[in-house]
């Protein structure tokens, strides 16, 4: 196991390779890790941790090189295993200007970049913040907050499938970064490409430029049938894009519809 703290370190070693968590000025705590359960869980401990001692916690990147018990959103299972991809959370305090549905979704585009960059595969994005080749899919996003009084944290874990293939995962309509390009990619230079950009999105966010580079980047196109579930109920409708959120725009038979959240059947 190692871990580090970004201000004054060198490289560390992660993986199949080394990290220079200098470079992540936007996370002032790093951990890398061997193995952990889940570093969502460990990031809502963390935060609970600071919550009772009434301590400010600094932005924090946790990453492990397998999760045993990795979690993917509504409930579902992430696998996680050594070897095969990224898994990492960040922390960040909510700060009330920031769009927080907006950064989750423009979080998902960052990735996209970064994949794109390291390795030529161009991912498209599911709403709200899941990343696809074809009906593949190649990584998620899973974004939770947690709040005490006036204080917030917002925990965001990235999954990526980066090596071996989909069946070697055992996750049918999956897929990974080696199974589409035929090519294996380290894991360590990826994830600081990875963390970089982030750190670079976070640093410098352009959100009025953001809806319309995750729209570009999406799989959805203007009038594709959508069906999700949502708050317990369905919903039919055209897709129109994103609002300003980052919040799903429908055509129903009733209207224009914004849907904050929910989880897509049908696209
Ligand atoms: C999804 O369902 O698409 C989201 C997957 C998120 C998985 C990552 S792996 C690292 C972090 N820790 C977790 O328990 N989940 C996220």
């Amino acid at each position: 196991m190692s871990r580090s703290s970004a201000a004054g370190i060198g490289s560390v070693p992660f993986a199949d390779g080394t990290l220079d968590p200098g470079r992540w000025t936007t996370f002032e705590n790093v951990a890398c890790l061997a193995a952990i359960p889940s570093s969502n869980d460990l990031a809502r401990e963390l935060i609970d941790l600071y919550f009772r001692e009434e301590q400010i916690l600094p932005p924090t990147l946790l990453a492990a090189e397998e999760q045993s018990r990795a979690r993917g959103r509504n409930g579902r299972e992430w696998k996680a295993p050594k070897g095969r991809g990224l898994y990492f959370t960040f922390v960040r305090r909510v700060d009330g200007h920031e769009p927080v549905t907006l950064l989750t979704v423009a979080v998902a585009r960052w990735v996209r970049e970064a994949i794109r960059e390291a390795s030529g595969l161009a991912a498209r994005l599911k709403w709200p913040n899941d990343l696809y080749v074809e009906r593949r899919k190649l990584g998620g996003v899973l974004a939770e907050a947690r709040t005490q009084g006036n204080d917030s944290y917002l925990a965001v874990g990235i999954g990526i499938n980066v090596r071996g293939s989909a069946a070697d995962l055992g996750i049918p309509h999956a897929t990974t970064i080696e199974q589409e390009t035929g090519r294996s990619f380290p894991l360590a230079p990826l994830l600081q490409g990875v963390v970089d950009r982030l750190g670079r999105g976070l640093a410098t966010p352009e959100w009025t430029r953001e809806v319309e580079e995750w729209e570009r980047a999406a799989v959805h196109r203007p009038g594709d049938r959508m069906r999700l579930t949502a708050g317990g109920g369905e919903i039919i409708g055209e897709y129109r894009g994103l609002d300003p959120s980052g919040f799903l725009k429908l055509e129903t038979p009733s209207g224009e519809l914004i849907v904050s959240s929910g989880e897509l059947k049908e696209w």
